[in-house]
C-alpha cells in the first residue's frame, strides 16, 4: 500500500502507515468534487473553518482542489486533556476573521473523536446566524462517538488507535508526516 517515495521510513513511535500519501490526496479529490457539487449554485462564496492547528494541511490540499467560490478562514478551540480541561469541556482561543453571519459555513476538522469539538462549533456557529452549516471531517474512530454530530463529508473510517501525520500530532510532533501513521501506544 504505502511507497517508499510518499512514506518515509517510520520511526521508533510509529507501528505502520495507515493512510498513504497517494491514497489521501485521491480522496481529498473525491471530497473536494463532492463539495463543489453540493455547493454549485452557491450566491456568495463557501466560508470554509479550519480547526487549528490539526485541521491545517487537510484544509490546504482541499481548498485547492476546490473549484467553487471560498474563503478559507480557521478557528482554534482547547481540547480536553491539553491543558487539564475536564473531559468534553470546550473552549474557544481564536475566533474567526469572517463575520459568519448569513454565510454558508463548512467546518474542516481533522478527525473526529467524541465529537465534543464539533457539536460545540456547530451550536456556535448556528447562534450567529448562518445560512448553512456543514461540516467535513477528514479521519472518523467510529468506535469513540459519544455525542452524535453529522458529517456530510467524510475521509476515511479509522480504528481507536492514536495516529499521526497529514496535520495530526503527538505533543507537536509528526504533524507533517505525509501520511498518517498509527502510534505504539505512549506510556
Ligand atoms: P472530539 O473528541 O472533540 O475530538 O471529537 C476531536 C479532537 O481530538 C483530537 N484527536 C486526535 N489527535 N491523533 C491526533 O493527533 C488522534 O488520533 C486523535 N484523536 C482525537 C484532535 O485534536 C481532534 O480535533
Ligand atoms: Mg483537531
Amino acid at each position: 500500500m504505502a511507497d517508499s517515495l510518499s512514506s518515509p521510513p517510520l520511526t521508533k513511535d510509529l507501528r505502520r502507515v495507515l493512510i498513504d500519501a497517494d491514497s489521501i490526496s485521491r480522496r481529498v479529490d473525491e471530497l473536494a468534487r463532492e463539495i463543489d457539487e453540493r455547493y454549485k449554485d452557491i450566491e456568495e462564496p463557501l466560508i470554509l473553518v479550519g480547526v487549528l492547528k490539526g485541521s491545517f494541511i487537510y484544509m490546504a490540499d482541499l481548498a485547492r482542489k476546490l473549484t467553487i467560490p471560498h474563503i478559507v478562514d480557521f478557528i482554534a478551540i482547547s481540547s480536553y486533556g491539553a491543558q487539564g480541561d475536564k473531559r468534553g469541556e470546550v473552549r474557544l482561543l481564536m475566533d474567526t476573521r469572517e463575520n459568519l453571519s448569513g454565510r454558508d459555513v463548512l467546518v474542516v476538522e481533522d478527525i473526529l473523536d467524541s465529537g465534543n469539538t464539533l457539536s460545540y462549533l456547530i451550536r456556535l456557529f448556528k447562534s450567529r446566524g448562518v445560512k448553512s452549516i456543514s461540516t467535513t471531517v477528514f479521519l472518523d474512530k467510529p468506535e469513540r462517538h459519544e455525542v452524535p454530530v453529522d458529517i456530510a463529508f467524510m475521509g476515511f473510517d479509522i480504528p481507536d488507535v492514536w495516529v499521526v501525520g497529514y496535520g495530526l500530532d503527538y505533543k507537536e510532533k509528526y504533524r507533517t508526516l505525509p501520511y498518517i501513521a498509527e502510534m505504539y501506544p505512549q506510556k
